[in-house]
């Protein structure tokens, strides 16, 4: 398998949607330890596959509790207030935006070997787990924004990338 890279907006591959995981093989766990390989040196707390290209329902997150794998994750429940988090995210370097998410989310997914497992989240992992779970319908915090506000932060986003390749 070739190695895995960060995609960063306007990568078509950021609005894929992702299909599910059937396989719990080798290749998944090569895929996982790539993404962390990625996460980790730049400085994110969670990843989905899109960002790197794939079309497949994977995220992994760590807030500083350990590394957690979530394949095939849906949220099933959502409880408490929508409070806003000012969110960034490794795709879109140098934006943030103010998100409204609810505080509290069961999740279903299945771990690194297949098991299922269903869990309540709150806080920041509640939090992180709705942006990359948007991740994998090919949603960005961008499009939280209202359009006057996408527009610049799309030609932020667009402008900087080209100057970063031509240095
Ligand atoms: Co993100």
């Amino acid at each position: 398998m070739r190695s895995l890279e960060l995609k960063t907006y306007p990568e078509p591959c950021l609005r894929i949607k992702t299909k599910r995981v059937e396989k719990f093989d080798r290749s998944l766990k090569d895929i996982l330890k790539e993404m962390s390989d990625i996460m980790y040196p730049s400085g994110g707390i969670g990843l989905a596959a899109t960002q790197v290209g794939l079309g497949l329902d994977i995220l992994i997150a760590d807030i500083g509790e350990g590394l957690r794998a979530f394949i095939n994750p849906e949220v099933v429940e959502t409880s408490g207030r929508k409070t806003v988090l000012e969110e960034g995210c490794l795709s879109l370097p140098g934006v943030t935006v103010e998100v409204p998410r609810p505080e509290r989310i069961k999740v279903k997914a299945l771990d690194e070997k297949g098991e299922a497992f269903v869990k309540m989240y709150d806080g920041l992992m509640a939090k992180v787990l709705q942006h990359e779970i948007d991740h994998l319908s090919g949603k960005l915090i961008i499009d939280y924004l209202n359009p006057v506000r996408a527009f610049f932060a799309k030609r932020k986003l667009v402008r900087s990338k080209r100057e970063a390749v031509r240095e």
